[in-house]
């Protein structure tokens, strides 16, 4: 094979893979191999300079690229104007009857209208120019009429194809939004506090700052994502009929396209899909802001026009704010499992995303200074998704003459042991340990938490009581509580107090996973715990194991297998376990089993969708009792898919796949089948 031959081959497979998992979220090779491959690809195209094109693969963060800082962006004349829609503040269904009754006066119609329904993603509108089916420009939407040149940052967004496939239109221009998902966003942020460096106040602004970074090698470091939802100037390809075919031809040429839309007819179904999406907000890996709804016949786009620089076609409804005002009361510190001491606000009840918030975390001291928040400061909390509500800045032209710094306390607030902050480390701890009663409500909080021990009736305010009265110091009380004790606190009836009492006893047999995470080992997870049950099969090996035999387990490095060596050279560590099997506490172990010999060994599975009787939750844990691996996302490597209600893109991916799909009678049948000794 010639070098230009092998240079094709590679970046169209290249290609393929980064589309399969920045598109498709279905990776479809190792990371390490897809590295080889490029940098196979790098070398050819140094050795052969005259068979560099713009549109390979190795163009994203090319070499040339980093580093090499620019003095501003140049300004692009948009072909066709970049305007906006007109926004339905009116978070009710009535935001969607108005706009479908503006829509058929305007058409004098009386029959229902069709709509493409999409979302509203909350980053910044671009427009990527395709001249021949390649990348030619990438340009900010600016004011509408002119933007900024950022070609060199969008291509560092892998989504974004540097070729379009199978579209050689002379000019298509494709706009939408550039956006960073919330997973991005955390991890980005993450990262910058554990480096004391600025973080990014959401995920709109990441993007936005990204998007302007003059820099494209940092651009690189903050990773964005890209929706497809529109076209600009287009030449030589015949459109569509309607809005939705224009998404389905962007798909098919390789774009990103979100695919949570719908094509309705009608008021009702509008409301629905705000309704419907309004429910789901949290769980979509990214913000959104609401809804769009656009009337999906061009024809009639077309015959309705515009008013005011604005389509009345189309209209963003609008969901709840995820970020509210509103004034910060008081600086509370909370004193977590391990010691951590975490600011808190109290704030004036604020309705954000959803909920009424009145705490919000600061993080630790340091956020607290570089956001220069004050106590009784004018603050933006933001609660987005599952995340804890947290304070994101101050308006500080708000802030009042009586406004307060904020000072770590150098005692614990809980037990007055001293405070140290470790060097070149974020968070404060409190040195108590398990003398801090603070830190003992949480250590028995975990340890009976769901994915621990699983005593659900021990709560928070029952370990409150049972720690304040002296009753409960260690994990091992609690096997020695019964009916005279619990009678005698405040507020537990006879009915809660047998619950708790049965709870506990239904605990006594825990897998030695759950156990160990239990225990509350700093570092270990649930997933550590997972792999240090399967590689030991035993508590009393993984005591006697040293931190080189731990770091043989799969993914334990130094600083996991310290933490648990140090846990269990603690002697009061090993005296509570010893009372926890003195008090009656099982657990079962497969000493000398290997993991392999389980049924569904070496069998992933992937859980999508409502299943009817069973939580994920508890499905998951019988699959994994059985000694399947249960992922969280579909590819070539899944060997089932158990799909319930609604169950949305990895179903699509899994009959796309080819992979095998079951329903929840499927799974109880084939759980069933291993429990009474039937083979797979
Ligand atoms: S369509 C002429 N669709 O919302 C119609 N815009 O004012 C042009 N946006 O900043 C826009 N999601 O970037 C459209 N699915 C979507 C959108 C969307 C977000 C943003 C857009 C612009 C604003 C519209």
């Amino acid at each position: 094979m010639s070098a230009a031959e092998r240079i094709t081959r590679l970046r169209a497979e290249l290609e393929q893979h980064s589309y399969n998992y920045y598109v498709l979220d279905t990776p479809t090779i190792p990371d390490a191999e897809y590295d080889k491959l490029f940098r196979e690809l790098q070398a050819l195209e140094d050795q052969y300079p005259e068979l560099k094109t713009a549109d390979s693969p190795t163009q994203r963060v090319g070499d040339k690229n980093l580093g090499k800082k620019r003095e501003g962006f140049e300004a692009v004349r948009h072909a066709v104007p970049m305007l906006s829609i007109r926004t339905e503040t009116d978070t009710e269904a009535s935001g969607a009857t108005n706009f479908d009754a503006r829509v058929r006066n305007a058409l004098g119609r009386d029959g229902e209208v069709e709509y493409a329904c999409e979302l509203k993603f909350d980053g910044l509108a671009v427009n990527l120019r395709y001249e021949h089916g390649l990348l030619f420009q990438a340009a900010t939407r600016g004011d509408g009429e002119t933007g900024e040149d950022v070609t060199q940052n969008v291509l560092t967004i892998h989504s974004i194809p540097l070729r379009l496939h199978d579209c050689q239109a002379e000019v298509l221009e494709v706009r939408g939004e550039v956006y960073m998902s919330r997973k991005d966003f955390n991890r980005y942020n993450d990262k910058q506090r554990e480096l004391g460096l600025p973080t990014l106040v959401n995920p709109r602004n990441g993007a936005a700052g990204s998007i302007r970074q003059l820099d494209p090698a940092l651009a690189a470091k903050r990773p964005l994502s890209f929706f497809a939802y529109g076209l600009g100037e287009v030449k030589g390809w015949t459109l569509p009929a309607t809005h939705s075919g224009i998404l389905d031809a962007l798909a098919s040429f390789g774009m990103p396209v979100c695919d949570e839309r719908s094509v309705v007819s009608g008021a009702q179904a509008l409301a629905e899909f705000h309704q419907r999406i309004a429910a789901k907000r949290d769980a979509l890996p990214f913000d959104i802001d609401g809804v769009v709804y656009k009337v999906n016949s061009l024809a009639l786009q077309q015959e309705l026009g515009f008013v005011s620089r604005e389509p009345r076609w189309a209209v963003a409804h609008k969901f709840p704010a995820e970020e509210q005002i509103t004034i910060l009361r008081d600086i509370e510190i909370q004193v977590g499992r391990t010691g951590k001491l975490t600011p808190v606000a109290k704030l004036e009840p604020v309705f954000v995303g959803g909920t009424t918030v009145s705490n919000a975390t600061l993080h630790n001291e340091d956020e607290i200074r570089r956001k220069d928040v004050h106590i009784g400061d004018t603050v933006i909390v933001r609660r987005a998704g599952d995340v804890i509500p947290e304070v994101v800045g101050v308006l500080i032209e708000k802030r009042q003459a009586n406004a307060r710094a904020f000072v770590m306390p150098t005692t614990c607030p809980v037990c007055g042991s001293h405070v140290v902050r470790e060097e070149g480390e974020a968070d404060a701890r409190c040195t108590g340990g398990l003398f801090c009663p603070a830190q003992r409500k949480q250590a028995l909080l975990h340890f009976a938490g769901r994915r621990a021990m699983n005593i659900e009736e021990l709560g928070d305010k029952m370990v409150e009581q049972l720690v304040d009265g002296g009753i409960v110091g260690t994990p091992a009380d609690i096997y020695r509580l019964d009916m005279d004790v619990l009678s005698n606190l405040e507020g537990v009836r006879e009915q809660s107090g047998q619950n708790l009492l049965k709870a506990i006893e239904r605990s006594k047999q825990p897998t030695l996973a759950r156990f160990i995470y239990a225990l509350g080992i700093r570092n270990v997870g649930e997933t550590t715990a997972k792999d240090l049950a399967r590689h030991f099969g035993s508590l009393d090996k993984l005591k006697a194991a040293d931190e080189s035999l731990l770091q043989q387990v799969p993914d334990v490095g130094p600083v996991v297998a310290q933490s648990v060596a140090a846990f269990f050279a603690e002697s009061h560590n090993c005296q509570v376990i010893a009372e926890l099997r003195i008090a009656g506490v099982l657990l079962q172990e497969h000493e000398g089993e290997p993991i392999n010999t389980l049924p569904l060994s070496g069998k992933t599975f992937v859980l999508t969708g409502t299943l009817p009787s069973m939580s994920r939750d508890e499905a998951k844990a019988k699959l994994e009792a059985l000694g399947a691996k249960v992922a969280g996302s579909v590819s070539k490597k899944t060997d089932y898919v158990v799909a319930g209600d609604e169950a949305g893109s990895k179903l699509d991916k899994a009959r796309e796949l080819g992979v095998p799909v079951m329903d929840e009678q499927a799974l109880i049948q084939l759980l069933g089948n291993h429990l009474y000794g039937g083979h797979a």
